[in-house]
């Protein structure tokens, strides 16, 4: 029987009835039509799925949709409020971090979340963090790269907010 469940999604509030079994990937792109979040493994390995959860790098393949009640989510479509890319995606564009950009999302937000927590990180805790995302055609050199360079915005952004 089918349940409502409220949350925030890129600063929208939604409802949705929802299955109690769907996963928030599959609510995410079959309910609420945001498919920049991208489906490979579906259980838990691969990492395509990450979103935003308060905050936090989820998988949404690993997450009922249930379970997102009174939570703020922000998918790859909700990371840049205007027409521009973020410094994060200016990186990956300049660094050619991405080729068939299926682990992109997936990659630009387990990065925005360790950016955000950690703007001085180094490239050992970059790849650590990023070892959780498989990325089966660009390499991750690039990827790296895009990563480190974000930093300095991230970094600007702490000193705004101090
Ligand atoms: S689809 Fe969620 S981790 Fe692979
Ligand atoms: S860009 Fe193709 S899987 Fe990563």
């Amino acid at each position: 029987m089918p349940i409502l469940v409220r949350f925030e999604v890129n600063g929208r509030q939604v409802a949705v009835d929802v299955e109690p079994r769907l996963t928030l990937a599959d609510c995410l792109r079959h309910s609420l039509r945001l498919t920049g979040t991208h489906v490979g493994c579906e259980h838990g390995v691969c990492g395509a799925c990450t979103v935003l959860v308060d905050g936090d790098a989820v998988r949404a393949c690993l997450m009922l949709a249930v379970q997102a009640e009174g939570a703020k989510v922000v998918t790859i479509e909700g990371l840049s409020h205007d027409d521009h890319l973020t410094p994060l995606q200016a990186a990956f564009r300049k660094h050619h971090a991405l080729q068939c950009g299926f682990c992109t999302p997936g990659m630009i937000t387990t990065a925005h979340a360790l950016l955000s927590d950690e703007p001085n990180c180094d490239a050992a805790r970059v790849r650590e963090v990023l070892s959780g995302n498989l990325c089966r055609c660009t390499g991750y050199i690039p990827i790296i790269e895009a990563v480190l360079d974000a930093r300095a915005a991230y970094q600007k952004k702490d000193e705004r907010d101090a």
